[in-house]
């Protein structure tokens, strides 16, 4: 009884490391399930959809778009935001609010084809102000790029 007791005592601290271990790494490498990002630092947008970017230039709001891009939308939508042709280039959306709203709609509502879908809903999954945060940090890389951002500005 005592030896189970000090065999589990000794297993415990090996257990736990190691399994939130083996969650991160397949968080790390995307295994395809939406995840809700942490928008904590951007300030609160309640529950009425605002119908243009409130982060544009936001320092943190690129900080936080870009690891919630990176976690939901790179597999498609590329490294960089750079399209690698598998889905559009989301640096070519203008920065009209038109684009915003249109932002906003397609993230939440994904994109279905023949019954199936090649792009997820994020309604559930990501919030208003982590949409945003996305744009926001899309648009920083659009910026970077200045044949993109001829075509845009
Ligand atoms: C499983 C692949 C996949 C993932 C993940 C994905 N997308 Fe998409 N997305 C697509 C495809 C494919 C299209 C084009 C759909 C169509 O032809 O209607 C698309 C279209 C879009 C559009 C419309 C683009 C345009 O030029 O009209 C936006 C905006 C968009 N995605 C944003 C995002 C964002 C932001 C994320 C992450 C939160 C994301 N997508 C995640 C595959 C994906």
């Amino acid at each position: 009884m005592i030896r189970t007791l000090r065999a589990a005592a000794l297993a415990l601290p090996l257990a736990l490391p190691l399994g939130f271990a083996a969650t991160t790494l397949v968080h790390a490498h995307g295994d395809g399930a939406p995840q809700s990002i942490d928008t904590t630092g951007l300030e609160p947008l309640g529950d009425d959809d605002r119908d243009k970017n409130p982060y544009i230039g936001n320092a943190k709001a690129i900080e936080i778009g870009a690891s919630g891009y990176n976690k939901n939308c790179a597999r498609c939508h590329g490294i960089d935001a750079k399209s690698g042709g598998m889905a559009p280039d989301l640096r070519e959306l203008d920065k009209t609010e038109a684009s915003d709203i249109y932002f906003l709609t397609r993230v939440r509502g994904g994109a279905q084809r023949d019954g199936r879908y090649r792009m997820p809903p994020f309604a559930d999954i990501l919030s208003q102000e982590a949409i945003w945060a996305i744009r926001t940090y899309i648009e920083s890389e659009a910026d970077k790029d200045p044949a993109i951002a001829a075509k845009i500005n």
